[in-house]
């Protein structure tokens, strides 16, 4: 969890602040594990992490009432997405990570993206950008997926694309691991471990 000495008085940070999503309902799964080498490689360079489990939180997807204000609260955020919302502008970098349902990302990942519309429209509508003068928060994608088609991130991205996008992060790249229904998968996962750590240390640049 993020400690006391990750804020200082004035609301700059000193310390990197990485949260990681997990978006999986497997909480140790092979998309906890990437997502956790991503904290990892984090933390080797000195940063604080906190992971957050969608499966382990209570909130509604959005119901497109038009309620999405100017500031960057959804006004039906009396769930648990408060937790998610306290920590977007406060944090240096995310992690998202979610395995490959369908072809797109959890249901879980969907609606806490949906429920992050009201960024949206801070940006998009009422034109305000969240970090001028300063550096963007960085977002990184984490996905595991069972089959190895070609295509099979493909319409994830788009989506975690457009969500980062969306909460004026700058978007920097992916760890995707495929085919996890090989039974031969630990020699690749093992590759896909140590590319996580180092994405997860290259958050801190
Ligand atoms: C409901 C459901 C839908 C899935 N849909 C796909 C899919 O469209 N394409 C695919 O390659 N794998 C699909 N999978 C397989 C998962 O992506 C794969 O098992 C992944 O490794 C799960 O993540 P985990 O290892 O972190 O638990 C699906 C699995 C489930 C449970």
């Amino acid at each position: 969890m993020f400690g006391s000495q990750s804020f200082v008085p004035g609301g700059t940070t000193t310390v990197t602040k990485v949260l990681g999503i997990l978006g999986s309902p497997a909480l140790k799964g092979n998309t906890a594990d990437l997502l956790e080498a991503v904290l990892a490689g984090a933390r080797s360079k000195g940063a604080q992490t906190e992971r957050l489990n969608l499966a382990e939180m209570e909130f509604s997807p959005c119901l497109e009432c038009a309620g999405c204000g100017p500031d960057d609260m959804c006004i039906m955020a009396d769930d648990d997405m408060r937790e998610i919302y306290s920590r977007i502008r406060a944090v240096d970098a995310i992690a998202l990570a979610s395995p490959i349902f369908f072809m797109g990302v959890t249901a879980q990942t969907k609606a806490m993206i949906d429920r992050c519309q009201n960024y949206w429209v801070e940006r998009f509508v009422h034109k305000k950008r969240a970090y001028v003068g300063r550096r963007r928060p960085k977002g990184l994608f984490v996905s595991c997926a069972g089959s190895q088609r070609p295509i099979v991130f493909e319409p994830a991205l788009h989506i975690v694309k457009s969500f980062f996008s969306a909460i004026d992060y700058e978007y920097v790249g992916e760890v995707l691991l495929a085919n996890t229904d090989d039974p031969a998968l630990a020699p690749r996962k093992n590759v896909a471990l140590e590319k996580a750590r180092i994405e997860g240390a290259k958050l801190c640049e």
